[in-house]
C-alpha cells in the first residue's frame, strides 16, 4: 500500500471513530452535570474537604468514608472517563486533518483541566455560589461546543447566513443563556447549597425565581416565534429542530414550576439539572441548522423530493 493510500485509510478509520466519540464526548458531559448535581444534592460538596486530595493525608476517601465522600469522589473520578473520551477525541479530530474538528477537540480537550480546576477552587472556596454556578455553566457550554462538533463530524459547517432569521435565532440562543445563568443565582440564593455550612449569596429566592420564570416566558415566545418563521422561510430541516426545543422548554419549565411549588425535592431538582443540559444542546443545534442551512435546505421543493433528506446529507 502506498503512501496516499495508507493516508486515506488512516483518514478514513479516524472519520469512523470520531463520530463515536462526538456522541461519548456530548453524554459524558452530560452525565457529569447530572452528578455534579448529585454531589450538590446529597450535600456532599464537601465530602472531599480539600483538592486535589480528598483528605490532607490522603488522594482517596478511605478510613473515614461515608457516603458523601464516596459520592463527591465518584463525581472527581468521572474526569479520568473525561479526560481518556477526550484524548480518544483528540487524537481521532487530528486524524481527519480537518483544521475546524481539530481546534474544536483542542477546546474540548482544554475544558477538562479548566473544569477540574473551578472544581477544584469550588471546593477550596467552601462552595461560593458563585463559583459553583461558573462551575456548571462552563459545563454547559462545554455542551454546546460537543453539539458543534458532532454535527461538524461529517463535513465543515455550511457557512453563515445574515437576515431576519438569523436574528432570531441569536435572540433565542442569547435569551436561553440568560435563563441558563439566572437559574444558578437561584440556586445559589435556594437551600441546595452542596454542604450544611456552605454560605448563600444572600439574594431573595423569590424574586430570583420570578425573574428567571419571566425569562423562560421569554424564551418560549421567542422560539415559538422562530419555529412560525422557519415555517414561513419554507424550512422543514430548521423546524424540526426548533420544535425538539420548544418540547425540551416546555418539559423544562413545568419540572421548574412543580420543583418551586413543592419545596424543590432534590430528585425534580435533578431533572432539572438534566433538563438545563438539554436546553444548551438543543439551542446550539437550532442555533447551528438555522443559520447554516445546508445548500439545499432553502430550494423550493421539487415535485417528488424531500428537503430534509439533502440537508441531511450535507451537514448533519
Ligand atoms: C427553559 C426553561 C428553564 C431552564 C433552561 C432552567 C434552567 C435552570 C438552571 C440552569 C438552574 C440552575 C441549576 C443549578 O445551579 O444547579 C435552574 C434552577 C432553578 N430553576 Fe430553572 N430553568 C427553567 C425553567 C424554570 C421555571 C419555569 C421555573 C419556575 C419557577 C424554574 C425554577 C427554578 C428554581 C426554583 C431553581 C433553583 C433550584 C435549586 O435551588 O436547586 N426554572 N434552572
Amino acid at each position: 500500500m502506498g503512501v496516499r493510500e495508507r493516508v486515506l485509510v488512516r483518514v478514513g478509520l479516524a472519520g469512523r471513530w470520531v463520530r463515536a466519540l462526538a456522541w461519548a464526548t456530548l453524554v459524558a458531559n452530560s452525565v457529569l452535570v447530572v452528578t455534579g448535581g448529585a454531589v450538590r444534592l446529597t450535600a456532599s460538596g464537601l465530602g472531599c474537604p480539600t483538592w486535589p486530595r480528598c483528605t490532607e493525608g490522603s488522594y482517596t476517601p478511605h478510613g473515614e468514608l461515608d457516603l458523601h465522600a464516596a459520592i463527591e469522589f465518584g463525581n472527581r473520578m468521572l474526569t479520568f472517563v473525561l479526560v481518556a473520551i477526550a484524548i480518544a477525541t483528540f487524537v481521532s479530530a487530528w486524524g481527519t486533518r480537518r483544521r475546524d474538528l481539530r481546534g474544536m477537540a483542542t477546546v474540548l480537550a482544554l475544558g477538562i483541566p479548566a473544569q477540574a480546576v473551578i472544581g477544584g477552587i469550588t471546593v477550596l472556596t467552601d462552595l461560593n455560589p458563585w463559583v459553583v454556578s461558573l462551575h456548571l455553566l462552563c459545563s454547559l457550554a462545554i455542551i454546546g461546543l460537543s453539539v458543534r462538533f458532532l454535527l461538524s463530524v461529517d463535513a465543515p459547517l455550511p457557512a453563515p447566513r445574515s437576515g431576519p432569521l438569523a436574528v432570531l435565532a441569536w435572540l433565542t440562543f442569547a435569551t436561553a443563556w440568560v435563563v441558563l445563568y439566572v437559574g444558578t443565582v437561584v440556586t445559589g440564593s435556594g437551600p441546595h447549597a452542596g454542604d450544611l455550612d456552605a454560605k448563600r449569596n444572600g439574594l431573595d429566592p423569590l424574586q430570583w425565581s420570578q425573574l428567571h420564570a419571566d425569562v423562560v416566558f421569554l424564551l418560549v415566545g421567542l422560539t415559538v416565534g422562530l419555529l412560525l418563521a422557519v415555517q414561513a422561510a419554507g424550512r422543514p430541516d430548521a423546524r424540526r429542530v426548533v420544535v425538539v426545543l420548544l418540547a425540551i422548554e416546555l418539559g423544562q419549565g413545568a419540572i421548574g414550576f412543580v420543583q418551586y411549588f413543592t419545596d424543590l425535592p432534590e430528585v425534580l431538582v435533578g431533572f432539572h439539572m438534566l433538563g438545563a443540559a438539554l436546553v444548551s444542546a438543543s439551542v446550539t443545534w437550532v442555533l447551528l441548522r438555522v443559520r447554516r442551512p445546508a445548500v439545499d435546505a432553502t430550494r423550493p421543493v421539487a415535485a417528488g423530493a424531500t428537503q430534509t433528506g439533502a440537508a441531511h446529507t450535507s451537514e448533519a
